[in-house]
């Protein structure tokens, strides 16, 4: 078995307000190999984007890491100092958010911008990282590079923006790409495009990818394995093949039967009863709890269960009283 690239192992953060402090994650492991790309579903509050920001340690000032450790390639990357994590961050570890027009600066030429990532980790001239652009945005499936290059934000298009963002994340051929809803600004069709672009990627590079998602239709398309996420856990992990027939949890369950059909399109979109965790105090027992049509007593009395291997050992999933028994066949 090959070692992970990326071992995320008990990760706990809190953002710490002068009203209230949010347990935003609590005890998050997980591994990445190289060239798989991991999604992280949950619903809006759940904890993803924490994750992702703490990994290349750029939380903002009020998150607290109150445990957990984040071994990248070997580095402890909690250990290393601002200098050290610059060198990581674009280089190593690239991250692609939701909204590219934001991400870009709006003032610079998309070509200058891409440019900048060059000059900023590799000894080059500006007119060498000038000359590179173009060769990067195709690269980044983008027709009629150079005029592209001269373009503002402005004058793309949404897709387009995603599509330097990528140029940008992949400028350096980074072992490590994070990216937090990549796509969820996007319709449809370039949606697909820029996943087929993300899963490229891991083919030809070997990238690994941390997706994170709230969508499972994308988890279905990319992922090679996802973990649920609920109140600042992984309440369930395995394959998309395994999870979504079949889900375990209770929670994992609820989030699948949210997904729009076909059949239901005259109806309302079904929701899960209840609604997410507030987060603002520590669980004492499973975050799911209170929105669960399985909930035994056990599951009022016991802390919050761990996350476990299940019969068949393929997958992990935290709950006293899953949906299925696991080998029902
Ligand atoms: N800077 C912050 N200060 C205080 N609380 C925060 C901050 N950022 C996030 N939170 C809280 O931490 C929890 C987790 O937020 P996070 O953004 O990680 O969730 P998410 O799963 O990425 O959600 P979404 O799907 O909406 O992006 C939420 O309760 C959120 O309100
Ligand atoms: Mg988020």
């Amino acid at each position: 078995m090959p070692e992970p690239i990326l071992r995320v192992r008990d990760l706990s953060v809190q953002y710490r307000g002068k009203e209230q402090t949010t347990y935003a994650v609590n005890g998050v492991s997980l591994d990445l190999y190289k060239g798989e790309v991991l999604a992280l579903v949950g619903e809006s509050g759940s904890g993803k984007t924490t994750v992702a920001l703490s990994i290349p340690k750029l939380l903002p000032g009020e998150a607290q890491i109150t445990s957990g450790a984040v071994e990248f390639q070997g580095q402890q990357l909690f250990d290393l100092n601002d200098d050290q994590l610059r060198t990581v961050r674009g280089r190593q570890i690239s991250m692609i958010f939701q909204d590219p027009v934001a991400g870009l600066n709006p003032v610079i030429s998309v070509g200058d911008q891409v440019a900048e990532i060059l000059t900023s980790h590799l000894e080059i001239s500006k007119k060498d990282a000038k000359r590179r652009v173009p060769a990067l945005l195709s690269a980044a499936g983008l027709a009629d590079a150079e005029r592209v290059a001269k373009a503002y934000p402005f004058q793309l298009s949404g897709g387009m923006c995603q599509r330097v963002m990528i140029a940008i994340a992949t400028a350096l051929d980074p072992e490590l790409i994070i990216a937090d809803e990549p796509t969820s600004a996007l319709d449809v069709t370039v949606q697909a495009q820029i996943l087929a672009e993300l899963d490229r990627l891991r083919r030809e590079r070997g990238t690994s990818i941390l997706l994170i998602t709230h969508n499972f239709g994308v988890v279905a398309q990319i992922a090679d394995r996802v973990a649920v996420v609920y109140g600042g856990r992984i309440v369930e992990k395995g394959t998309p093949e395994t999870v979504m027939p079949k889900p375990l949890h209770p929670y994992t369950a609820a989030l699948l039967a949210t997904l729009p059909r076909l059949d239901a399109l005259r109806g309302e979109l079904p929701s899960i009863p209840g609604s997410p965790p507030e987060m603002t105090e520590p669980v004492e027992h499973c975050p799911f709890l209170p929105r669960c049509q399985k909930a035994m007593s056990r599951c009022r009395t016991e802390p919050a269960p761990p996350l476990e291997p299940d019969a068949s050992g393929e997958r992990l999933v935290a709950c006293y009283n899953p949906m299925w028994i696991a080998d029902d066949g």
